[in-house]
């Protein structure tokens, strides 16, 4: 990567470079570290993974063999001890891991020293329930302290974690449940939710009804809510934890062998359990916090914002911080709630000098007008990170004048669960960035935009995003289910070509723009929600006969839910009472986070004469525009209907 050629930057949208205080006191400033990180990339990884805790150190760091990788070949290691003993045994036992801060505004720092004990006890617990190296847990917790121990006490006895975000329905965390073949879960008795208490046990309870596999159930005591404790499989998390010794033998795990699963949406309706594995993992989110976030363990305290029940928050929420020493915060709850003056009240109060969140939340923050960070001290922040989707350019402005004070540099990170961490992004120190672009691939990665025949397109031209060489951080497979990795994932442009499902352009100095997703899936508040699971979410009431989802662009949510659904006769006559029931069956069945904007009863939907949903149009619809290509329908005369059902659920939603 050769510096950017400012002559040909689009004026329209002008450049920001690195601001200077900022590089002066950068560790990572060096533009060399593209080229020495190119001359031999895979040697690079190597130095990365390097400054993890190896009990053994591998005998070869690729084995590409595709679309199966193997890093770090005969390596051994343990995550946690990589995350927590190393630091303790350094010395640095007393630093603050976590400042965790409770939606209600109680607190709790913890120490590294603390943290490693907790997990050990819960390590023992663990393996007193039988969890052994390969079982499954299964883990439902809100943003608490204790969240963060159960993912590193599955990883100190190999057992890999399933975290499953509290927002999901009972439903949605059965099918993870059944899905991951889960020994345990943990969770608790209640969620605190914009000062609502979700009855998080309740919903575990229907879950594990349909869950064989589950055998014990560990419960956090959050809320006081009323729980009923099952005799012979649930037990409270403090009272186990309180009898269980802090000191645990971590499983010598092999660098190939699964840290973890995490569910996502895909383009069919069943969810895809991605599978981490240790040694790659770990490296890569670890060099990347390193990288990407400047990151300095005695200087910088770190606020990754977003739940840990997502990618985000367990690369750069957990794993990597803890990797790299930091110190982080932990936020329970929304940061708009009871208002968005909460969260530059975390910042100042707690030093935060690394913001890292999605463009939702920045969103929804400058929404909140009041309150604003002007009335708060945040001159320790000096980085900025956004996640998840595009960044309008108007929202860049606000979070890089407003809050950042135009002196932090703002890193653009795209990435996605299956990368398992960044993969492209500025680097704070060194690249010149332009509002709205993620700009490049990291040192040490390499990806290409092409057409539908797989050919490199030239600059200028959009085309599909795809990885071309392996990465450290990159999923194993599905969970179970290898044929599908490879057809999902491996073959649309051969079996050595990463399809990231995502449309990008590339401009005219090669820097990379997002244009969004090339396949049914959509982002809603940054969640990531395919319109198969939706639409099966929505069918599975006895009422619907058919059902399609599309996107609406939403100025806060991004996108919004608007479902076209067909009844079964009879159902036909009382639509909007059927509209609010239906509505409500989504959220208990999916989570709210799956909740239909609009519900658009139709006499039918709009089909080929192959009997094919025509997607496009429905788009169109959504967006409450006037179809324009109609010639495939098989009943034109349905689009008049169509137009005028969608206008009257948007005008009454
Ligand atoms: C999808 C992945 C990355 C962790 C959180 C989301 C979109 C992600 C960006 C960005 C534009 C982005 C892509 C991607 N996306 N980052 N910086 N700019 N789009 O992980 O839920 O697996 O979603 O999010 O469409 O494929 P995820």
């Amino acid at each position: 990567m050769a510096d950017v050629p400012l002559g040909s930057l689009d004026a329209a949208r002008p450049a920001v470079p690195p601001p200077e205080t900022f590089v002066a006191g950068a560790r990572h400033a060096d533009p060399g570290i593209y080229d020495d990180a190119e001359a031999d990339w895979v040697g690079w990884w190597e130095r990365q993974a390097h400054d993890l805790a190896w009990q053994r150190v591998w005998q070869e760091p690729l084995q590409w063999d595709p679309p199966f990788a193997r890093w770090f070949v005969g390596g051994r290691l343990n995550a946690s001890v990589s995350c927590l003993d190393r630091h303790v045994e350094a010395g640095h036992g007393a630093q603050v891991a976590y400042h965790w801060v409770g939606e209600p505004g109680d607190r709790r720092d913890l120490t590294y020293a603390e943290l490693a004990e907790e997990v050990g006890r819960l390590a023992n617990v663990l393996r007193g329930l039988g969890v052994a190296r390969g079982d499954r847990v299964a883990i439902y917790l809100p943003m608490l302290p204790q969240l963060v121990v159960a993912m590193l006490a599955c990883a100190r006895i190999g057992a890999p974690h399933s975290v499953v975000y509290v927002g999901f329905g009972a439903q949605a965390l059965a099918d993870r449940l059944v899905d991951a073949g889960a020994k345990v879960l943990i969770t608790a008795d209640g969620a605190h939710r914009r000062g609502e208490v979700l009855p998080l046990k309740r919903t575990a309870d229907v879950a594990m009804g349909a869950a064989e596999s589950v055998r014990s159930c560990l419960v956090v005591r959050r809320t006081n809510s009323d729980v009923r404790l099952m005799p012979g499989r649930d037990a409270w998390y403090d009272e186990v934890i309180g009898q269980a010794s802090p000191i645990c033998e971590p499983e010598p795990m092999d660098a190939e062998d699964p840290l973890f699963l995490l569910y996502t949406s895909g383009t069919t309706g069943t969810p895809k359990g991605i599978v981490h594995r240790t040694g790659g993992y770990l490296t890569h989110v670890a060099a990347t916090h390193r990288m990407v976030f400047d990151h300095d363990p005695d200087r910088d305290v770190f606020w990754c914002a977003v739940n840990l029940g997502w990618i985000t928050g367990h690369s750069y929420g957990v794993y990597g911080p803890l990797a790299n020493r930091a110190t982080s915060v932990l936020a329970e709850g929304a940061l708009d709630h009871p208002s968005a003056e909460r969260t530059w009240r975390i910042a100042e109060v707690d030093k935060v000098t690394t913001l890292y969140t999605t463009p939702a939340v920045i969103r929804a923050l400058r929404a909140a007008g009041e309150d604003g960070p002007e009335a708060h001290d945040l001159s320790r922040l000096r980085l900025l990170g956004s996640v998840g989707e595009p960044i309008e350019p108007e929202v860049w402005r606000w979070y890089h004048e407003v809050v950042g004070g135009g002196r932090c540099p703002i890193v653009d990170t795209w990435w996605q669960t299956e990368t398992g961490g960044i993969m492209l992004s500025p680097l704070p120190a060194i690249t010149t960035v332009k509002p709205g672009s993620a700009m490049r691939p990291l040192p040490g990665l390499e990806v290409s935009v092409v057409d539908d025949d797989g050919a490199r397109v030239e600059r200028g031209q959009a085309g599909h995003l795809t990885v071309t060489r392996p990465w450290p951080g990159m999923l194993q497979t599905i969970w179970g289910d290898d044929e599908r990795y490879r057809r999902t994932y491996w073959s649309r442009f051969g079996a050595e070509v990463y399809a990231t499902g995502d449309r990008a352009r590339v401009d005219a100095d090669g820097d990379l723009w997002l244009l969004g997703r090339d396949d049914e899936v959509l982002k809603v508040s940054g969640y990531r929600l395919s319109s198969a699971e939706l639409e099966a979410a929505i069918v599975d009431h006895r009422a619907v006969a058919e059902a399609a989802v599309a996107g609406r662009a939403d100025p806060l949510a991004g996108q919004a839910i608007v479902a076209f659904v067909r009844l079964r006769p009879g159902y036909d006559r009382d639509a909007s009472t059927v509209a609010a029931q239906l509505r409500q069956h989504v959220i208990a069945r999916f989570g709210a986070i799956a909740r239909p904007e609009t519900i658009v009863i139709v006499d039918d939907l709009p089909k080929t004469r192959s009997g094919t949903i025509m997607r496009r149009l429905l788009e169109e619809l959504a967006e409450g525009r006037t179809p324009r290509e109609i010639s495939a329908l098989d009943d034109p005369d349905l689009v008049a209907h169509l137009i005028e059902a969608t206008a009257e659920a948007a005008g009454g939603r």
